[in-house]
């Protein structure tokens, strides 16, 4: 059995803890999450293992990316599995802060990346982006590891965090890691978690409708036709709301009419409650 992994919950026990890898010339890897991990993240933690001495992940669910009406009191939580998974596949150490080390009183201060923080997601969840880059930053800071690892699943999130690192001169890598899937197609996502059973037969449908979107643009077919009908095809298959489907030069992520070379598709709908996002890169 794994033994237990070691957890710190202040930025002054990361900064001993990581000062202490450095004196002996060791590379650091960073994996934020927000905990209720699964084989997406596991494969973010086999990644920094592998390239770098010691990996840290970290485990804060940020409220300053939740908005007023989304799901941060059901956020699911579980602090003891997620560390013993961490440990089984070598994590080094847990930073796990609370809400006032993270945001100490009076806090104000916060990152935005508009542009490409503005669209998309960013179009639909207003200030989710701010929220997400000013803990990314933070956490850049705080640790300052050589590399930080982030799944492709939420693309414009990497996106708007390489662009973040690049315009703020923050000296880490960030590696872009691929979507891990169930093998009906699901992209993993910790709020998978709140399907019902109907809903999660449904759920391999915005995968499936991405699919469709790439095979008309490889046959030559127009975009806006594709995305068309793959919207359509969403609503027929259960999907309640279809917040955007959309076809983007996939480091500026602008929206294209026609694609030669490469793009990416992005889609985000809702099943019920629940909101899904994927994407897939489209080759022409
Ligand atoms: O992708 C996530 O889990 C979060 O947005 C992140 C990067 C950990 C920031 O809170």
């Amino acid at each position: 059995m794994a033994n237990k992994l070691a957890t710190v919950r202040t930025v002054a026990d990361l900064r001993r803890a990581i000062a202490t890898w450095r004196e002996e010339g060791l590379s650091v890897g960073l994996v934020p999450t927000m905990g209720a991990l699964h084989d997406g993240h596991f494969s973010l933690v086999e990644k920094s293992t592998a390239t770098t001495d010691r990996t840290i992940t970290t485990l804060f669910v940020n409220p300053k990316q939740f908005g007023p009406t989304e799901d941060l009191d059901v956020y699911p939580r579980n602090e003891d599995a997620d560390a013993a998974a961490l440990a089984e596949r070598g994590v080094d150490l847990l930073f796990a802060p609370a809400l006032d080390e993270m945001y100490p009183e009076g806090s104000v201060t916060a990152v935005a990346v508009p542009g490409i923080g503005d669209v998309l997601e960013g179009a639909h969840r207003p200030g989710f982006f701010t929220g997400v880059a000013t803990v990314v930053t933070k956490l850049l800071i705080q640790s300052l590891p050589d590399k930080a690892f982030f799944g492709e699943k939420d693309f414009q999130q990497l996106a708007v965090i390489k662009r973040m690192v690049l315009d703020l001169d923050i000296p880490v890598e960030i590696i872009g890691c691929p979507i891990v899937r169930e093998s009906d197609g699901l992209a993993m996502s910790s709020r998978n978690a709140y399907l019902n059973a109907e809903e999660r037969a449904s759920a391999t449908g915005l995968h499936a409708a991405l699919a469709d979107i790439a095979a008309q643009i490889i046959e030559g077919g127009p975009v806006t036709d594709a995305i068309r009908a793959a919207k359509n095809q969403l609503l027929n298959r259960g999907f309640t709301k279809v917040d955007y489907l959309a076809v983007c030069d996939p480091e500026s992520l602008e929206a294209l009419n026609s694609v030669s070379g490469g793009a990416r598709i992005l889609g985000a709908a809702w099943l019920g409650k629940t909101r899904l996002i994927d994407n897939l890169a489209v080759e022409k």
